[in-house]
């Protein structure tokens, strides 16, 4: 784990309060990018139609909806948050999923029985848990013998270009170095190994896009890691800020005007004795 990145349980209640609208504002329009990312996840979690996946910090709903349309009538997804503000874009989301359930819950303290579920999984959630070990303690109580875990957490900042921009842009803002808390190869996997899983597994997951230099394609990245920062800015001051980030994309373009957007996520699987 990186030195000196610790949560603080009500500063992460907070940005996630404030960061719900947005996040399921721009969920439909991110469905692309989600998808690539879910497919990793998911292909590690040798998910079966009948099981029961337990989806930690689903927010607005990735990758929970998307497996819930594969469940058949016997399966079922359980998505769950902390913070009822995100859980409503996949509660808007998944309106009508029969597969697809709802609970409001903190991944360190699970109101579930021991080995009640097939699968957990979790994109992108586990970084902001102050008590990481606890969460991973919680899946393993909750998976039945033989169930998998996957987890998704960022790599390094460096690696992941929309990060890079937009940070840049705002001038560095420390409440984004939680993101990278697991960043370092290997932790995340020590993390499930300390919580007695039996056979862990950590991969890269790396993606390179090619963007239109002219387009705001840093727009959902900004909107979505920053929300709390914006709403503390005047609309000229936003403006400005996104001139700026558009400027230093166009700096970046080829002679056809794309820019290359690199990814780099870790990827963890874990397996219940
Ligand atoms: C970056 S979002 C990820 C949402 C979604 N899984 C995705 O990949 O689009 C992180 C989520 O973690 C949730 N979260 C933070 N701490 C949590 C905790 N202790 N238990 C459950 N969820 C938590 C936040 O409320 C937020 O919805």
């Amino acid at each position: 784990m990186a030195a000196g990145i610790a949560p603080v349980r009500e500063d992460e209640i907070r940005r996630w309060h404030d960061s719900g609208q947005a996040w399921d504002r721009w969920a439909d329009a991110m469905a692309d990018p989600a998808a690539r990312l879910n497919g990793p996840l998911l292909a590690a979690l040798d998910l079966h139609p009948h099981h029961l996946l337990l989806d930690l910090a689903s927010g607005a709903g990735e990758p929970a909806i998307t497996a819930a349309k594969g469940m058949s009538p016997a399966g079922q997804v359980l998505a769950s948050d902390l913070v009822p503000a995100m859980l409503a874009g996949a509660r808007r989301r998944g309106a009508g999923l029969g597969s697809l359930s709802f609970m409001t819950a903190d991944m360190t303290a699970l109101p579930l029985g021991a080995a009640s579920v097939d699968r957990v999984s979790c994109r992108f959630g586990l970084m902001f848990v102050p008590e990481a070990p606890r969460a991973v303690a919680e899946m393993h109580r909750t998976l039945r013998p033989g169930g998998i875990a996957a987890a998704l957490c960022w790599g390094p900042q460096a690696d992941n270009t929309l990060f890079r921009l937009v940070d840049d842009a705002l001038g560095g803002m420390p409440e984004l170095a939680v993101l990278f808390r697991f960043a370092e190869d290997g932790s995340l996997s020590r993390l499930f190994q300390d919580a007695g899983f039996d056979s862990v597994s950590e991969t890269a997951v790396r993606q390179t896009a090619l963007a239109d230099a002219a387009k705001p394609f840093w727009r959902p990245t900004l909107d979505m890691a920053f929300a709390p920062a914006l709403a503390r800015l005047a609309r000229e001051e936003r403006a400005a800020l996104e001139g700026h980030i558009a400027a230093r994309v166009q700096v970046q373009a080829d002679q056809d005007g794309r820019v290359p957007v690199h990814l780099h996520a870790r990827l963890v699987v874990a397996r219940k004795a």
